[in-house]
């Protein structure tokens, strides 16, 4: 369960279409910054690698996203941009395996963080995070943002600019 406190940002939006999601995406992708932690969670085929595909647009790396599911973690971009960590911790078995596989590490890394199935870490996660949770079937997606300090100006951006697409609606 997740635990709302005042100390949290939250944001609570209907995305109609996979390319809503996936600029949504790409709208966090341009604020986010080094040392930043994005965590999606939601079921299989929930838009997790969707959305990964527009945070690395937005970042301006456009390698092809595809989902780390086998190698656990991808890393795009080089020395001259700001990178992005791609984690799918689907199949590891929980905080000690992601720990003992010395992937705790990249937290400290110059880089953007950003890992599917995160929740499955949980109790290891940096406490300054984003977490988009994922819900919905169909071609409809709710996807809730919820940031800690960090992340309250990232999530008034992103307020602000939902009119740029359509197929994106703010629920709350
Ligand atoms: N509104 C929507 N947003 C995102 N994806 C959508 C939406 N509607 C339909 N889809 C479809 O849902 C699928 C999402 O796939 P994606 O690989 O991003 O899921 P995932 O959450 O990464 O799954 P996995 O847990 O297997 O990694 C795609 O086939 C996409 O076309
Ligand atoms: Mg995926």
């Amino acid at each position: 369960m997740q635990v709302i406190t005042e100390m949290e940002s939250r944001l609570i939006l209907r995305s109609a279409r996979e390319d809503a999601t996936e600029y949504l995406g790409k709208i966090l992708g341009e604020h986010l910054r080094s040392g930043d932690v994005v965590v999606l969670d939601g079921d299989l085929g929930a838009g997790k690698t969707v959305m990964t595909r527009g945070i690395a647009n937005g970042m301006g790396l456009h390698d092809r996203v595809a989902s780390p599911t086998y190698t656990i973690v991808r890393e795009y971009g080089d020395e001259s941009s700001t990178k992005m960590f791609h984690f799918d911790v689907y199949r590891l078995d929980g905080e000690d395996d992601f720990v003992f596989s010395g992937l705790d590490e990249y937290f400290d890394r110059n880089g953007v963080c950003v890992i599917e199935w995160g929740l499955r870490i949980a109790s290891i996660l940096p406490a300054e995070k984003l977490s988009v949770l994922f819900r919905g079937s169909g071609d409809t997606r709710d996807i809730e943002l919820i940031g800690t300090e960090r992340y309250f100006e990232l999530i008034d951006l992103v307020r602000t600019r939902l009119s740029e697409v359509s197929g994106l609606e703010p629920l709350l």
